[in-house]
C-alpha cells in the first residue's frame, strides 16, 4: 500500500533537505539523461543558497511521508518548477500527487493555464498528465551557462 503524502509550503529550515533531496535526484535520476557538465550545472543550481533563494522568490512545496521528506515542487508565476521525487520513492504515484496539487494551488490563484519546461527525464511523465507540447522552445540555462537547448514548452489548459 502506497502511504500518503502530506504536502506543505516549504519553510527555510526545510532549504537543506530540499537541496539534499534535489541534489541526490539529479545524481540517480537525471544522470542518465544529460551530460556531467549539464548535471554539474543542475547540482549548482540546487545549492543549499540557491534554494534558500527559491524559497524567498517562489512557492516552493514540500511532500512527506512519514516525516520524511519524499518530494518538492514549486510554482512561479503560471510556471512549474523543480518537481523531484526520492529516489526509492519513485513510481508510486508521489509525482503526480505534487503536480496535481499545485494545479489545484494554481488554480486558486487564478492561473488559467499552466507551463513547464521539462527535464528530458520527465516529458512523458508530463504527457501522461495532460501536458501538451506548445511548439515553442526555450534555452534551459543557469546564470550564462547552457543546461539544454530546444528545451520543448509544454502546456496544461486548467
Ligand atoms: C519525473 C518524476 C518526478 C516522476 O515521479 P514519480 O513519483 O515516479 O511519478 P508517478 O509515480 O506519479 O508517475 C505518474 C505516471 O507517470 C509515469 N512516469 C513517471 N515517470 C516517467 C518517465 N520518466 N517516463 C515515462 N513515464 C513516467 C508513471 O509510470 C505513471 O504512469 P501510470 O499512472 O500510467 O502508472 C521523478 O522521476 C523525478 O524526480 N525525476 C527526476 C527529476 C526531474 O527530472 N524532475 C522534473 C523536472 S522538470
Amino acid at each position: 500500500m502506497v502511504e500518503k503524502m502530506k504536502i506543505r509550503k516549504a519553510k527555510k529550515e526545510d532549504a537543506r533537505r530540499i537541496s539534499l533531496l534535489k541534489r541526490k535526484t539529479i545524481r540517480e535520476i537525471n544522470i542518465k539523461d544529460y551530460s556531467e557538465q549539464s548535471i554539474s550545472i543542475m547540482l549548482e543550481k540546487n545549492s543549499l543558497q540557491n534554494i534558500l533563494n527559491r524559497i524567498d522568490n517562489k512557492n516552493v512545496f514540500c511532500g512527506f511521508v512519514n516525516d520524511v521528506l519524499v518530494g518538492t515542487i514549486a510554482l512561479s508565476g503560471n510556471n512549474i518548477q523543480s518537481l523531484a521525487v526520492k529516489y526509492s520513492q519513485v513510481g508510486k504515484g508521489y509525482g503526480e500527487t505534487l503536480v496535481e496539487f499545485i494545479e489545484n494551488y494554481a488554480r486558486r490563484k487564478g492561473v488559467i493555464k499552466l507551463i513547464i519546461y521539462p527535464s528530458l527525464t520527465a516529458r512523458e511523465f508530463y504527457k501522461k498528465l495532460g501536458y501538451n507540447r506548445t511548439g515553442k522552445t526555450s534555452t534551459w540555462k543557469f546564470g550564462d551557462k547552457i543546461l539544454e537547448s530546444s528545451v520543448p514548452i509544454m502546456e496544461k489548459k486548467l
